[in-house]
């Protein structure tokens, strides 16, 4: 025992050659990997340079499929209480929830079994028939002329900006749901992510995606070096999964007949609307959401995957989503996410990973010695 101590003791000492090379990088001690940014960027991270802009669409219609206008409602809520303006979030959703005869709570949609409404306030951009592909894909060049109906609303974004796309439907190999024909095929929303990248009217750009197959959005065909990195509820050839369904646990509310959302979403949502943002990276919340949707590896889980910049998720959440002031006390603890990613980096982020490498031989080293 007492000479595991020791043990353990000396190789502590062996390491603050790590630490001192630490130190002559920062002028300061180790920091935490959630706040790598500070350490790499020197900034305050109070200060995110460029606008937030956010685009959410629901791909469905119809009241059997509440819960994806639900997660798109509720995604809403949680950039305006981050603090994003409501000129710069564009809503695509069908809007036949609220009202619909089926609902039991006329004008209210609620994304949790305890939740409150989601539904208050959200904006009709692109509602009803001006859901569609093409109106999509002009909101998020930033090009108005391309439009054809809706509020009018585009990503009219600048270089230092930061914008967030999320959107919640089914999906197929290579296509996504749309309420309106046509659907939304892989490569052509590609295609715009390359327009819009080589018009430099971006910083950086996050993709959330839910969707069954949604893997196969991304996978082999997004290319590294457009500064976008993507998220998906599955990987290429799996379903993804609704939640909060009758029947399960928990269940909505009796009165109601549907899910009320999706596993993967409500997952990165309901983090989000609890911490402290300024202090959870993407990756953090990657780890998560990969575990809470993997659902104890039951056949109604998925696996959640990552594509394009990787390095991209070593950004607070803050940098895109904004931060709840009330949740300022609320810090995300994770340890299992101190583990570096298990995808492959690419070089530019070899050095990040490290860097994390060492702070996790010290933190383990550390829950040991105490
Ligand atoms: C905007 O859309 C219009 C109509 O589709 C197109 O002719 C034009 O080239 C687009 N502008 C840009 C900058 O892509
Ligand atoms: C579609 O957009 C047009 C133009 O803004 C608007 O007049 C119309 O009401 C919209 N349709 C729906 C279903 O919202």
């Amino acid at each position: 025992m007492t000479s595991l101590v020791v043990g353990a003791i000396l190789l502590l000492l062996s390491l603050t050659g790590i630490v001192s090379a630490g130190r002559d990088v920062t002028g300061d001690i180790l920091r935490l990997p959630s706040e790598a940014n500070k350490f790499f960027h020197g900034g305050d991270d109070d200060e995110v340079e460029g606008t937030r802009w956010a685009v959410l669409i629901a791909g469905s219609n119809g009241y059997w499929n509440y819960r994806h206008q639900a997660d798109v409602c509720h995604a809403y809520q949680l950039l305006r209480n981050g603090g994003l303006k409501e000129e710069n979030i564009i809503v695509f959703m069908y809007d036949d929830i609220a009202y619909n005869e089926e609902n039991p709570r006329p004008g209210i949609i609620i994304n949790n079994p305890h939740g409150d409404d989601v539904y208050k306030g959200v904006p009709k951009d692109y509602t009803g028939e001006n859901v569609t592909v093409n109106n999509f894909f002009a909101a998020i060049l930033g090009n108005k002329s391309a439009l054809t109906g809706g509020s009018g609303k585009v990503v009219n974004s600048g270089p230092n900006d930061h914008i967030f796309i999320y959107y919640s439907d089914h999906g197929g190999p290579g296509v996504l749901g749309m309420p309106t024909l046509p659907y939304l095929y892989a490569d052509d929303l590609i295609d715009v992510l390359k327009k819009k990248h080589a018009s430099g009217t971006y910083k950086s750009l996050v993709f959330y995606l839910e969707a069954c197959e949604s893997g196969s959005i991304f996978e082999g065909l997004l290319p590294e070096g457009l500064n976008i990195y993507a998220t998906t509820a599955a990987n290429a050839v799996e379903s993804s999964w609704g939640t909060y369904c009758p029947g399960e646990y928990p269940s909505p509310p009796p009165e109601y007949e549907t899910c009320l959302g999706d596993l993967y979403s409500v997952a990165w949502m309901e983090d989000s609307d609890i911490h402290n943002l300024r202090k959870e990276t993407l990756h953090q919340q990657y780890e998560f959401v990969k575990r809470r949707t993997i659902n104890g590896n039951s056949a109604y889980g998925s696996h959640v995957m990552q594509f394009g910049d990787i390095g991209i998720s070593m950004d607070n959440l803050f940098t895109y989503l904004g931060t709840n002031p009330a949740n300022d006390n609320f810090k995300f603890i994770d340890e299992n996410s101190l583990l570096p990613p298990t995808k492959a980096v690419n070089q530019r982020d070899a050095d990040l990973v490290h860097f994390w490498d060492k702070v996790c031989i010290l933190c383990l080293l550390h829950r040991k010695l105490l």
